[in-house]
């Protein structure tokens, strides 16, 4: 997926880029080791630590991706891989993407959903949350943009043409089984189940179950 907007975006030495919800700077790293000049922008601030620790040389900030600190066509692509759907106004978010763009936004989103397996671990955790996390969690900003033909509706009301479009296959591999559960246990859909109502002390077992 990284790769594919890498090469498709030709981003090379001197591209100038922006990846906005960066997380921990997967795609920040492999954009500078192509000569890229990077910059990311997320929400989390542990993650953005992490990030500015594994891409010393990208500039990496702590906020929303919904009013970026950018000035207008500060950039040649503007990314943004599985994020954008988390945005309270997707047409507005990836206006904030057009501006602070001179050339390309590429967003990604997860699609085929039921095949993937994930939806099934995070139903599996839903009676562990508090009662009023579950609505949210169904329409969480997870699969917001995963409707067939949602996200040229948005692209449309943001005013941004579709010039490449493409499923690409991807593997999430973890080491180990207790390294998914411990990732998929941090993931945002899951935290409502830390807070008071919920059922942390179910949750590794019932992530465990899926799998079996
Ligand atoms: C599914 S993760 C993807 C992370 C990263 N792009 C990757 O490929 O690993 C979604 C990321 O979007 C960030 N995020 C969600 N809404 C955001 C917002 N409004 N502004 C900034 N970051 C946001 C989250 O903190 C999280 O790191």
């Amino acid at each position: 997926m990284y790769e594919h907007v890498l090469n498709k975006a030709g981003i090379r030495s001197g591209t100038s880029v922006l990846d906005c919800g960066c997380g921990a700077g997967r795609f920040l790293r492999l954009a500078v080791d192509r000569g890229a000049r990077v910059a990311g922008i997320d929400a989390a601030d542990g993650l953005v630590q992490i990030a500015v620790s594994g891409v010393p040389e990208a500039e990496v900030r702590v906020g929303d991706f919904e009013a970026l600190p950018w000035p207008d066509h500060a950039f040649d692509v503007v990314t943004g891989f599985s994020t954008f759907q988390f945005a309270d106004d997707h047409a507005g978010a990836l206006r904030e993407a057009r501006r602070v763009t001179r050339g390309q936004v590429w967003v990604v989103i997860p699609t085929r959903l039921a095949e993937s397996g994930i939806p099934q671990v995070f139903a599996s955790l839903t009676d562990l949350l508090p009662a009023n996390a579950v609505p949210s969690l169904k329409l969480s900003g997870m699969y917001a943009l995963s409707a067939t033909g949602k996200l040229d509706e948005v692209l449309a009301v943001a005013d941004l043409r579709t010039r490449s479009d493409a499923t690409v296959d991807g593997t999430v591999e973890f080491p180990d089984v207790e390294a998914a559960i411990h990732a998929f246990l941090s993931a945002g859909a899951t935290t409502p189940a830390f807070r008071p109502g919920g059922r942390r002390a179910g949750l590794a077992s019932r992530a465990r179950a899926v799998r079996r």
